[in-house]
C-alpha cells in the first residue's frame, strides 16, 4: 500500500510488533509437541502475551478508544464510538499442533460497524490491510474478488464446529450439498484468513457458523474493499452481529446462498442436494 493511512500504519506496527513474539512462540511449540505434557499451556500465554503487545501500542496512538478483545473481554474507552477488535491469535488449533497457518487480527469499529483491518500472517509474511473507502491490499498489491462465476470451478473455505458444539449435523448438510456442486472445499482453521484469502481472490467464497466480532471484523473490510459481497449464511444482513457469514464474489454469492439454503432442506445423510 503506498500511502498507507496513519490508522492503518498504527495496526500494522502493533500486529508486527506481536507477531514477533508469536513467532519466537511458535518455534519452541513446535519442539513441545513431543513433551508428555504438551503445549497447551504455553500457547495461551503466547496468545495473552500477544494480546496485551498489541493493546499497549493501540493504546499509545489512541488513548480513548475502547477494546473488544478476545482473552480481555470489553474496554471501554472515554470515546464511546470506537473500539479496537482483536483477536492476537486466530488458528490457535493450528498455532497448538505446530501447524503454520495463524495469525494476527485487528479491526476497528466506528459505531458499530467495521471500518478497518490488518490481518497479519507472520509465518507467510503476508499483510492484508484495507480501510473503508480506500481498498483492501497485501501488502503493496491492491486485491480484487475472484472472478469465477461457475459453481463448479470455485474453491470454497468453511469452518467445522468444534466438538461439544451442536451444530454438526447442520454442518454436514451443507458440507454434504456444497461439496456435490464445487471445485473443492478448504478447512484451514483461522476464519480472519479465510476471509482475507476471498479478498485476495484465493477462494471464491467462505461461510462459517458461530463466529465472534474479533475474528470476522478486519476480514469483513478487506472482502468489502476487493468488491466481495457479504451476508448471512440465510440471508438476512446482521452478519457481523450473529456471526453466520457467507462472503463470495459477487458472481457467486447468491447462487452460495441459495445452495446452503438447500441444504437445510436436504434429507438427513443425503449429500445430494
Ligand atoms: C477460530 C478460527 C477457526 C474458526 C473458529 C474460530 P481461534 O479462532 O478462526 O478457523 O473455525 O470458529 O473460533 O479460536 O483460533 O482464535
Ligand atoms: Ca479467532
Ligand atoms: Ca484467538
Amino acid at each position: 500500500m503506498a500511502h498507507r493511512s496513519a490508522l492503518l500504519n498504527v495496526m500494522v506496527a502493533a500486529a508486527k510488533k506481536a507477531a514477533r513474539g508469536l513467532v519466537r512462540d511458535f518455534g519452541e511449540v513446535e519442539q513441545l509437541q513431543v513433551s508428555k505434557k504438551g503445549p497447551a499451556d504455553f500457547v495461551s500465554a503466547a496468545d495473552l502475551k500477544a494480546e496485551r503487545v498489541i493493546c499497549e501500542e493501540l493504546r499509545k496512538a489512541r488513548p480513548t478508544w475502547g477494546f473488544r478483545l478476545e482473552e480481555g473481554g470489553i474496554v471501554d474507552g472515554s470515546d464511546k464510538s470506537h473500539f479496537w477488535v482483536i483477536d492476537p491469535l486466530d488458528g490457535t488449533t493450528n498455532f497448538l499442533h505446530g501447524l503454520p497457518h495463524f495469525a494476527i487480527s485487528i479491526g476497528v469499529e466506528l459505531d458499530g460497524e467495521p471500518i478497518a483491518g490488518v490481518v497479519y500472517d507472520p509465518v507467510k509474511d503476508e499483510l492484508f490491510a484495507a480501510e473503508k473507502g480506500q481498498g483492501a491490499y497485501l501488502h503493496d498489491r491492491r486485491l480484487r474478488v475472484s472472478s469465477r462465476t461457475r459453481m463448479n470451478e470455485a474453491l470454497l473455505a468453511t469452518g467445522i464446529p468444534f466438538h461439544g458444539g451442536k451444530e454438526h449435523q447442520r454442518f454436514s448438510a451443507e458440507l454434504g450439498t456444497v461439496m456435490t456442486e464445487v471445485a473443492g472445499v478448504r478447512r484451514l482453521g483461522a476464519a480472519a484468513l479465510d476471509l482475507a484469502y476471498v479478498a485476495a481472490g484465493r477462494y471464491e467464497g467462505f461461510w462459517e457458523r458461530g463466529l465472534k466480532a474479533w475474528d470476522i471484523c478486519a476480514g469483513i473490510v478487506l472482502v468489502q474493499e476487493a468488491g466481495g459481497l457479504l451476508g448471512e449464511i440465510d440471508g438476512g444482513r446482521d452478519y457481523y452481529r450473529s456471526g453466520n457469514i457467507l462472503a463470495a464474489n459477487g458472481g457467486l454469492h447468491g447462487a452460495l446462498g441459495d445452495l446452503l439454503a438447500r441444504a437445510a432442506t436436504a434429507p438427513a445423510g443425503s449429500g445430494a442436494a
